[in-house]
């Protein structure tokens, strides 16, 4: 069954969160110490996602994304990811991850059948890593990369926070690295979500500018043309090694959203900006047959008008989405509580 939005999108891409959890504390997403964390109760089993799955890939899901908080804090991950990728309606199961934990697990996260790996990277310095994640293990990071590569994950994407003066001398060397790597690397616009409390449009360095930094290195960039609904615009250098840009926070790309978001408690997201979101796991756990689930998502989806991002870009005065004491009330509109 096909469902299409007040917009006429399709729902195709689900973005699951398997933890709130983070063993990193990144200035751009979790810069506290401590959180209110999800109650452990509420955090749905393995045998609950696979049913929400089910119900979704029943209503066009193709693509699965997991996420966190850090998705490889959750404990026995790889089971999760063998039960979703057993399902045939399923033509894409990612993961996304800080990479901390890859080296453990790349190897059992293969055999499970997982298909792709994104890594977030946002420096290739130790000490500049140590500073804005507020962990001294940049060298974990690397070798989980590695470990990847070794067990067999390709096309490997690297995802980067670009910071103005944080990061931002950084791009070539990222693009170097990631090439490398035999990896994309995918520069984000530093956006403006819930736990990002230290977000000003200063700090933000637009898509335009990274263009011209890199044009300045490089050469002429040709942009790679596809039809996708995917964030990232992908671009082309004079050698042939492409990289990307997910500009949410100056070029939004809300027209063509196909993703919905489940967080670790079983509350369904329209939009990573929305401030409300539907409780799946009382529906579940209150005995709701499938296809009553089904019927709750598809009239969800019916009436999605959401385009967080471009309505932010209207907004004259932009600061951080959330007040701290609006965050403290409720963990769901943290970043690291949606995923990303
Ligand atoms: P693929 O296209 O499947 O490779 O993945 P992706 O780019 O959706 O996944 P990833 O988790 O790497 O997302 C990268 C970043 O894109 C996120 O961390 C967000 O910053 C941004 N992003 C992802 N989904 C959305 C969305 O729905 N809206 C906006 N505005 N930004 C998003
Ligand atoms: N701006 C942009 N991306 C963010 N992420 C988290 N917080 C932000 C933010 N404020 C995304 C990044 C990171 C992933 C874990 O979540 O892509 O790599
Ligand atoms: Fe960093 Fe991701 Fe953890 Fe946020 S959730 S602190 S971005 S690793």
């Amino acid at each position: 069954m096909k469902v299409l939005d007040s917009h006429d999108r399709p729902m195709r891409s689900l973005r699951l969160s398997v933890t709130d959890r983070c063993n990193l504390r990144c200035q751009y997403c979790m810069p506290e110490e401590n959180y209110v964390w999800l109650p452990r109760a509420d955090i749905l089993h393995f045998e609950e996602i696979s049913t929400l799955v089910d119900v979704f890939a029943g209503l066009g899901v193709d693509k699965v994304r997991l996420t966190g908080g850090e998705p490889l804090a959750r404990r026995e991950l790889p089971k999760l990811v063998e039960m979703l990728a057993r399902k045939p309606a399923l033509a894409d199961l990612a993961l996304t991850t800080n990479g901390i934990l890859l080296a453990a697990q790349a190897g059992d996260l293969k055999r499970a059948g997982l298909g792709r790996l994104t890594v977030s990277l946002d420096t290739l310095d130790p000490a500049r890593f140590r500073d804005l994640s507020k962990r001294d293990v940049h060298s974990q990071v690397l070798e989980g990369i590695d470990a990847a590569l070794a067990v067999g994950f390709q096309g490997l994407k690297i995802d980067t926070v670009v910071m103005q003066g944080v990061n931002d001398d950084e791009l070539i060397a990222l693009v170097e690295f990631a090439r490398s790597k035999r990896a994309e690397v995918r520069f984000i616009e530093y956006m403006d979500v819930g736990g990002a409390t230290g977000w000003s449009m200063e700090r933000v360095v637009t898509r335009v500018e990274m263009l011209q930094r890199l044009a300045r290195h490089y050469g002429k960039l040709e942009p790679v043309e596809e039809q996708s609904s995917a964030p990232a615009a992908r671009y082309r250098l004079p050698d042939g090694a492409t990289f990307g840009i997910i500009s949410s926070t100056t070029q939004p790309f809300c027209s063509t959203c196909d993703r919905s978001r489940v967080t670790a408690d079983g509350v369904y997201y329209l939009c990573l900006y929305a401030r409300q979101g539907f409780d799946l796991r009382g529906l579940l756990r209150s005995g709701a047959s499938a296809t009553e689930i089904a019927e709750t998502i598809a009239s969800l989806w019916r009436a999605r008008a959401d385009r967080g991002a471009e309505q932010r870009l209207e907004l004259r005065q932009r600061s951080a989405l959330a007040r701290p004491g609006e965050l403290r009330q409720d963990p769901h509109v943290e970043m690291h509580t949606r995923g990303g």
